[in-house]
């Protein structure tokens, strides 16, 4: 007799849903499709050659401690490196504020395991990063999701009066809007978390992609300077950094920064998940940020995508300025497209036929929504495949807007 696994399973296993954008990306890996569906780094942006040799000095001087088990926390000289680039932003970080994670992914993971309990309410953007929501659902929260502006997440529109477990944010060129959270709500929020007593869980892992515009502090940052000395018992934020858009994803090196209290639990629930993170990828990350490789591939990586953003904007503009809105991102990898009258779920098999993909926008809300909505990802592509992507995903939109029933008032 066969197995019927849909009886064994856990009731919080089914609560787990696929990533409907993996599932995307299978139908999306043909060569003749330009895909904007993909969250990438270009993969000439990656430092290949800086970690060859990390790989192999390392291989080469201590083996023994590289292919080793490590501390659950991380690697210590790894998070002394991380620890200092807070520092230098004012934040009173110790190597005890932070636990390596594998990824931020898996950040996102433990502060569902350790800070969720059935029912508490959850405020997210919307939309908002689908790998969160993946991650918390098995714990079955709430979702209250509160629809992005030009500023980010309305926090004055956060309902106060009720017990709000935490709020997730993504503060720098969100994924999947591209939208920035204004300074003025940064700071609101903050007073907010600390006023009403609920926690912040800031992702940032495109801080250091901003192709224009003006750095903007972390929430972290704002709390610290708010807190000075007393950022460890009375913080509440947790910040989750990765350096999978600024070295490489394949490393799978991330990290929680939070006060130390919050830190120790999440080592605990860390080690019933992997023990502890790749040693031998914390160790080549570690020379990369010592030697100052890492910083030194910025001014390329700025370049390279901050031609694609302003490809794929000219070529918006060109082909779509009638039909069309979309975000103008400062930074990171995505632009953020409304197209009225569409149900961009239904266009994307007729773009793949036609050798363009997309993520159809819903995929990114708590509490559905966003049917005209899609994310376009321009870091992947060169900029001539930009423009013929964009001109290809033109004709699809207005052939199908002609095409739309017209809406009865
Ligand atoms: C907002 C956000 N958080 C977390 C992640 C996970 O990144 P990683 O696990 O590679 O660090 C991503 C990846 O695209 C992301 O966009």
């Amino acid at each position: 007799m066969s197995t019927d696994w849909t009886t064994l399973w856990a009731s919080r296993t089914r609560n787990i849903r696929a990533s409907a954008i993996r599932e995307l990306l299978k139908l999306t890996a043909r060569p003749e499709v330009i895909s904007f569906a993909g969250g990438l780094p270009a993969t000439e942006t990656l430092p290949i050659q800086a970690i060859t040799e990390a790989c192999a000095r390392i291989l080469s001087t201590c083996p023994e401690k590289a292919l080793q088990y490590g501390p659950t926390e991380g690697h210590l000289p790894l998070r002394e490196q991380i620890a200092a680039r807070y520092i230098k932003n004012c934040v009173p970080v110790t190597p005890d504020n932070l636990v390596i994670t594998t990824g931020s992914q898996q950040g996102l993971d433990l502060v569902g395991r350790t800070l969720i309990d059935h029912g508490d309410l959850i405020v997210t953007e919307a939309p908002t990063y689908v790998g969160a929501l993946q991650a918390w659902r098995p714990c079955s929260p709430v979702f209250i999701d509160l629809p992005v502006d030009h500023d980010g997440m309305p926090v004055e529109r956060i309902d106060l009066g009720l017990p709000i477990q935490f709020v997730y944010v993504l503060p720098n060129f969100q994924n999947p809007s591209g939208v920035s959270l204004s300074l003025e709500r940064r700071h609101q929020l903050v007073e907010m978390a600390h006023r009403h007593r609920f926690i912040i869980v800031e992702d940032d892992p495109y801080r250091a992609l901003r192709y224009s515009g003006e750095d903007l502090p972390a929430l972290v940052e704002i709390e610290a300077q708010m807190l000075g000395s007393k950022w460890d018992t009375h913080g509440r934020v947790i910040h989750l950094g990765t350096l999978s858009k600024v070295m490489a994803p394949g490393l799978r090196i991330g990290w929680i920064l939070a006060p130390s209290t919050a830190v120790r639990m999440f080592v605990l629930a860390k080690q019933g998940a992997d023990l502890h993170s790749s040693t031998l990828t914390q160790f080549i990350a570690e020379t990369l940020m010592r030697d100052g490789t890492m910083e030194a591939n910025y001014p390329f990586l700025l370049k390279v995508y901050r031609e694609r953003r302003d490809t794929m904007l000219e070529a918006l503009h060109e082909d779509l300025s009638d039909h069309a809105s979309w975000t103008h991102p400062e930074g990171g990898l995505f632009i953020w497209l409304t197209a009225p009258g569409l149900h961009t779920q239904q266009l994307f098999t007729k773009a793949v036929e036609r050798n363009v993909a997309f993520v159809p926008g819903t995929n990114f809300f708590a509490n559905g929504g966003g049917d005209e909505t899609m994310r376009l990802n321009f870091s992947c592509m060169p900029p001539e495949r930009i423009r013929e992507g964009i001109e290809r995903l033109g004709h699809i939109i207005i052939q199908a807007q002609a095409e739309a029933p017209v809406k009865s008032s």
